[in-house]
């Protein structure tokens, strides 16, 4: 059984299966009046005026005046999270710090009670909608992390929710425990809180291999420290885990040099990195994953990507979607958001959103490009040109999602 795509009027893809760093994410393989094939989820072959025989059971799609992208990838989200905090983003408007809400008990630990007072059965329900949503996006591969039990039953919980998740809805989901997102309420201090992490909870994963893909912590100020950070990621990477950060968001506070030294997969958000951190990167395969939509939400500045790119790191781009700081996980507007604040060039932000984000979660060699032999994971835009994407934020222009979960027409 094969899918057939015919006619589509322009292909866009980055090449290859590694991340693209620097001025490399700007090649983009544009091709016009393509073919695809898939078979058993994965392309067969591209190429024009493919003379392929047509079974009854198979599928053909029309794509004449339809432009082809790679399906999306967000590398970080907080899915699974329940319930919403509108009244913070309202308190954040008269004046309110996004931390001091935190110290105060609020913010992350509010979702955290509202998380443990869930059952796995409603977190599931209520993250349910926001993937099929992201499917109709264009979103087939995601992020997703822990962090908002903060016990041993609840962070267990957040990470059964996402297996669930990933086999209910068919998209492919990466889990990510993230035990060190806030001081628990039950420790006293962060010193404390990493010392159980590492005492127990890491030694009890390592045993239960297939619940996580990476370990990620929030290095920060007033959360966890450059020395706590490390002593967590070190005893994770002693133990076999890939890892990743929340780094730079508010203040410097050296994330991305430790995400560089402990050879994390992605060091995210990175708003007040400094030259160091950059260059670190750059000299580097950690990927810098921006996320944009949060520096909008939260009314802060916005991650200086030119730096990055120009300086040769490799960006990949996220939604950061929590109920916290920020609520959008269209893909379309974060990658208006790179255009908009980032200066990011419409190949760059495919890249980002494409082959990067894959590479983010160490699957560029099976995700995040068009190219026979990869998963057949395919957008159909109703654009003129794939560089239009960028420029219509919430427009929806996507006629077909293609890949693992079936052939959705929208
Ligand atoms: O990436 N900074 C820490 N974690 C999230 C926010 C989580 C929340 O506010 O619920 C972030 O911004
Ligand atoms: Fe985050």
């Amino acid at each position: 059984m094969k899918t057939i795509v015919r006619n589509i009027r322009q292909l866009a893809t980055p090449l290859g299966e590694r991340l693209r760093k620097g001025a490399e994410m700007a090649v983009i393989n544009e091709r016009e009046h393509v073919d695809i094939c898939l078979s058993a989820g994965r392309f067969l072959r591209i190429g024009r005026d493919l003379n392929l025989e047509i079974k009854p059971e198979d599928t053909v799609i029309d794509a004449s005046g339809l432009v082809a992208t790679p399906a999306f990838v967000d590398p970080h989200t907080h899915i699974p999270f329940f319930g919403f905090r509108e009244k913070e983003f309202f308190l954040r408007q008269r004046g309110a710090g996004y931390l001091e809400i935190l110290q105060a008990g609020g913010g992350i630990l509010e979702t955290t009670r509202q998380v443990r007072a869930a059952s796995l059965e409603d977190l599931i329900g209520f993250n349910l909608p926001f993937v099929y949503a992201l499917q109709r996006k264009g979103v087939l591969v995601l992020e997703g992390k822990s962090g908002y039990g903060l016990d041993r039953e609840n962070e267990w919980k957040q990470l059964e929710a996402l297996s669930a998740i990933e086999k209910i809805t068919g998209t492919k989901v990466f889990k990510t425990f993230m035990g060190p997102h806030a001081i628990p309420p039950e420790f006293p201090n962060a010193d404390a809180a990493i010392d159980w992490l590492c005492a127990e909870v890491l030694e009890e994963l390592a045993k239960n291999r297939e619940m996580v893909d990476f370990l990620d912590v929030f290095c920060e100020k007033g959360v966890f420290n450059y020395a706590q950070s490390e002593r967590y990621l070190e005893k994770g990477k002693a133990l076999g885990f890939k890892t990743r950060l929340h780094a730079e968001e508010m203040s410097f506070e050296g994330g991305s040099l430790l995400g560089a030294k402990v050879g994390a997969s992605s060091v995210d958000h990175l708003i007040a990195i400094e030259p160091a951190g950059i260059h670190a990167l750059a000299n580097s395969d950690t990927v810098a994953t921006l996320l944009p939509g949060t520096s909008l939400f939260l009314n802060k500045p916005f991650a200086p990507a030119r730096n990055l790119i120009d300086a040769g790191v490799g960006v990949a781009l996220a939604s950061d979607f929590n109920p916290g700081s920020c609520t959008f996980y269209d893909p379309t507007i974060i990658a208006f958001l790179a255009a908009s604040k980032y200066k990011m060039t419409p190949a760059e932000i495919l890249t980002a959103q494409t082959l990067n984000a894959a590479s983010s979660l160490g699957v560029a060699d099976s995700w995040g490009s068009i190219e026979e032999g990869k998963i057949g994971g395919l957008l159909l835009w109703d654009v003129p040109d794939f560089t239009a994407i960028p420029y219509l934020p919430g427009h929806e222009r996507l006629r077909f999602v293609i890949g693992p979960v079936g052939i959705l027409r929208l």
